[in-house]
């Protein structure tokens, strides 16, 4: 057999039991006995059973190289439907044999399969303030022993659901924050080893989350943002091998109390008091007489969704050693900023208070440095119930920080960093001869980590959190290159549709909560991500499924736009975030960057529109393409002809007119040029805010300026990327100097533009911000040399094209691609160049050589040409007398 079909998966994660409605797609792997072989067809059948048989749909025998986002034969599933896949693929000689079955197992998709009730505690003080968490619990006799069993389970907050005391599952904060006006997230869990014949028990606690809990920075209202009541809903299905089919599902059946968790907000923190506890509350027999009736709320189980991103798990636990400071208080350093909490081994004694307070870095004297987190309390309280040890964790909450200080009496005997993050896995690394780049890259992925817990965020420490749609699209290339992120996009893009206002555009934070006024919505470079973020995901997965979803929404998007054009056939002007946080912007007013907002605003537009042409291209609409590409040039032109002069005094902006498409061909090496002498004028200090930043280094290389390139990216000095790695930062800060060069931490005051606050004393100071990281998507495709080509993305054609830059003499990146692992790793031997190449099964590579004029070069051991297609497989390319970029050679 010459090729062996592997890795059969759907588009769902691989924590997700079941999908919703939307029909299975297909990716697999194959691998190839030698070289030279390519998958000519490709079959896939799908049955009810492992063995297949019978098959109940098939593709029939295709012609074709596709291995990626193949709709499944059949069609989308029925609730609690199983289906098996299998593929077999063509060669040459033949077809393959057929692949593992993939099962697919369905959750209940039709409205009507839920038969749960929302349930609560009745008068719950929840409603009014921070309050204890409701647990709920009902028990149950199973007849007989069990074949199978699903928990289907839902919440208006989030839930922690234990089937007789063991949870279900590992997952955080389910369900997860969505537009949950729109949509709730249902899971689906196999708990068959859960239970057993005879009594049982199912016991649930609530928190508040993102439905209830805080949300925004206004202290006088900012709860209860999406309704009062915190509900949940679960059903319990299972088959027992006498054939009863039993339903145990929420309803008023069900007994509700409280118990020792106090308060628990995602900002806050939470309060614990274990003396409170109700042991064995949540086992068979327990007697809860003293508890109350369930009551059943209001909800539609039609706004119930299935997930289909991966849930928030714990993805690493850091060890660490407390160090006492005084009486009564330690210091916990975990060496990492983390999004989390600190989990403590304490011996105390009975009605021993121990305080947790967290801090993303020091105050010069020592002290947590806690005015960056707002109004964020970001402290977990407990009460001791006995004497002796005992292993403290939260519950409900999360917090971003590297530091904590512990408060108490008790011993510290042991303590940990619990990382918290939606799982999505890793997808690539890196690593070069630079250490201060090796770890701004490491920065980026735990920033990546830090931030993507349930939705893209802006920082995961301060009174915010939320889905802010700029940093989102800034960063949306970087992220999808760095974790397997393609299903965590989707999700929230199906968000960003459900928000959007046909009008008045995307919002600027989305879910879409705390914004009012103008800044709510259809802002310059945060609402864009309705066209940005999908082509992201598109180009570096190569699945078109994302931009058909999202066609409606970047369309609907671009004409609302365009509803806002004036006589001049530009925006009619309004108030822009614009470039910012530009680094020259006055201190308490990042808002106004050296670029015009107006400008941007033009350039974005025109990109936005452009894009949609692009994605109507791809499918198949010609007429619409046609229009969105000719309105796109319309913009373009006369956001050029309005703003030429301006766009070249600025990095950024000359940066947007070239990577934006708005100079016109004629112009744009002059513009590059203009923009290289901007970087070299700067001596490559970073002179640009949120929306700028990621397109500086991308337009210089395209130019060929490579040589500033470096200038830029090689910069120590502040601001750079490797400041903050020298000023010991371990994720991406908000702003450039959020530490200054003499140790002390910027003051971070803003007074906002019109709807935020204009308290003058809030602050903007966040050491975990990733937009300033959307860098590393350019260390990918150019230091390393490892980029997909948006012509055949998602690594179907890998473009190898390293830079070398005097001062790294190596590099290596690996891509977990959907085809397989795709990797290169150069070394510099005097001005030889050696490259290793790696591409999997299904692509094709271009290597573009470093050349000079003098170089020569070989692939495996013959003479190439500079530029040389691979075939999948590894290849040794050896560049002699390579180009080497000299950012001291940029000329002043
Ligand atoms: C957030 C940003 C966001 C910005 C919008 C800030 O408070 O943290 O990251 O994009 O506001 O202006």
């Amino acid at each position: 057999m010459t090729l062996v079909v592997q890795r059969l998966r759907s588009q769902l994660p691989e924590e997700v039991l079941a999908i919703g409605t939307d029909p299975p797609r297909l990716s697999w792997q194959v691998s190839a006995s030698h070289s030279g072989l390519v998958q000519l067809g490709y079959e896939v059948e799908a049955s009810g059973s492992p063995g297949f048989e019978p098959v109940l749909a098939t593709t029939g025998e295709r012609d074709g190289d596709l291995q990626v986002g193949v709709a499944a034969p059949g069609g989308a599933l029925r609730s609690r439907q199983v289906r098996y896949y299998r593929v077999r693929v063509q060669d040459a000689s033949g077809w393959s044999g057929w692949s593992e079955p993939l099962r697919v197992e369905a959750g209940l998709v039709e409205p009507g399969a839920w038969t749960a009730q929302a349930i609560t505690m009745p008068d719950d003080p929840g409603s009014r303030g921070q309050s204890p968490a409701p647990l709920l619990r009902r028990e149950f006799d199973v007849p007989s022993p069990i074949t199978a069993a699903r928990l289907h389970v839902t919440a208006m907050g989030v839930h922690r659901v234990s089937l007789n005391g063991r949870l279900v599952s590992d997952d955080l904060l389910a369900p997860g924050w969505t537009s949950y006006r729109h949509r709730i997230l249902a899971d689906t869990y196999d708990v068959t080893r859960l239970l057993s014949a005879g009594p049982n028990v199912i016991g649930a606690m609530l928190g508040d989350g993102w439905y209830r809990g805080r949300l925004g920075w206004d202290s006088a209202d900012d709860r209860c943002r999406y309704g009062r009541e915190l509900g949940l809903v679960a059903q319990l299905e299972i088959d027992c091998t006498d054939g009863t089919h039993l339903v145990v599902a929420s309803d008023r059946n069900w007994r509700t109390s409280t118990a020792e968790i106090r308060a628990a907000d995602l900002y806050d923190g939470s309060a614990i008091d274990l003396r409170l506890a109700q042991p064995g509350w949540d086992a068979p027999g327990f007697d809860d007489s003293g508890w109350i009736a369930a009551i059943t709320i209001p909800f539609d189980p039609g706004i119930i969704e299935q997930r289909s991103a991966p849930p928030v798990r714990r993805i690493a636990v850091l060890p660490v050693q407390p160090s006492p400071e005084g009486e009564s208080c330690w210091r916990l350093d975990g060496g990492q900023n983390i999004s989390g909490w600190v989990r403590l081994t304490v011996r105390g004694r009975r009605g021993d208070r121990v305080v947790v307070r967290h801090a993303e870095v020091l105050e010069p004297d020592g002290g947590l440095h806690v005015r960056a987190l707002r109004s964020a309390k970001a402290t977990d309280a407990y009460i001791l119930a006995r004497d002796g040890p005992v292993v403290l964790e939260p519950a409900f909450t999360f917090h971003g920080f590297r530091f904590a200080e512990v408060e108490t009496t008790a011993e510290v005997l042991d303590a940990a960093f619990v990382a918290i993050s939606s799982n999505t896995a890793p997808r690539a690394s890196f690593e070069c001869s630079d250490a201060d780049l090796t770890r701004f890259h490491e920065n980026v992925v735990w920033s990546q980590r830090d931030n993507f817990v349930s939705i893209p965020t802006d920082c995961p420490q301060r009174d915010e959190r939320l889905g802010w749609t700029g940093d989102a699209q800034a960063f949306a290339a970087t992220g999808s290159t760095l974790f397997d992120s393609a299903a965590f996009w989707e999700s929230w893009l199906r968000d960003v549709a459900y928000d959007q206002d046909p009008e008045l555009g995307v919002p600027s934070v989305v879910p879409d909560v705390v914004l009012g006024g103008e800044l709510r919505f259809g802002r310059a470079g945060w609402a864009d991500a309705a066209t940005i973020v999908p082509w992201a995901v598109y180009e570096s997965y190569g699945d078109a499924a994302v931009l058909e979803r999202q066609f409606l929404s970047m369309r609907t998007w671009v004409d609302s736009l365009a509803q806002r054009r004036g006589p001049d056939g530009l925006l009619v002007p309004g108030t822009q975030f614009g470039d910012w946080l530009d680094p020259d912007a006055p201190v308490a007013r990042p808002w106004e960057a050296k670029a015009d907002s107006e400008y941007l605003a033009n350039a974005f537009f025109a990109h936005s529109a452009a894009l949609v042409a692009e994605a109507a291209t791809l499918l198949g609409d010609r007429p619409v393409a046609d229009a969105y590409r000719a309105l796109g040039r319309e913009v373009a032109d006369a956001t050029w002809r309005r703003w030429a002069g301006h766009a070249v005094e600025t990095q950024t902006g000359c940066a947007v007119a070239l990577q934006l498409g708005v100079a016109p061909d004629g112009d744009r090496s002059s513009v590059a040029a203009a923009l290289a002498g901007l970087v070299r004028a700067a001596d490559g200090r970073v002179a640009t805010g949120f929306l700028g930043t990621p397109l500086v280094l991308p337009a210089l290389v395209e130019f060929g300026h490579v040589d500033e390139c470096y200038l830029m990216l090689l910069r120590r000095d502040v601001p750079s990327w490797l400041y903050q790695v020298r000023a010991g930062g371990t994720t991406v800060w908000e702003r450039w100097d959020a530490i200054r060069p003499d140790g002390s931490i910027h003051p971070g005051t803003m007074t906002s533009p019109q709807d935020l606050p204009d308290s003058g004393d809030a602050h903007m100071l966040s050491f975990n911000h990733y937009a300033y990281g959307a860098v590393v998507d350019w260390v990918y495709r150019h230091v390393a040399g490892i980029a997909p080509d948006r012509e055949r993305p998602g690594y179907r054609h890998v473009l190898l094209a390293p830079k070398p830059g005097r001062g790294i003499d190596w590099a290596n990146a690996a891509i977990e691609t959907s085809y397989g692992r795709a990797a290169i790793g150069w070394r510099l031997e005097g001005d030889t160049l050696v490259a290793d190449v790696e591409l999997p099964f299904g692509t094709t590579g271009e290597f573009t050589a470093p050349a000079t004029g003098g170089s020569t070069v070989t692939v495996d051991g013959q003479m190439a040409h500079t530029v040389v297609p691979l075939e999948p497989g590894h290849h040794t390319v050896v560049v002699t007398a390579a180009a080497v970029a000299d950012p001291a050679g940029a000329p002043a």
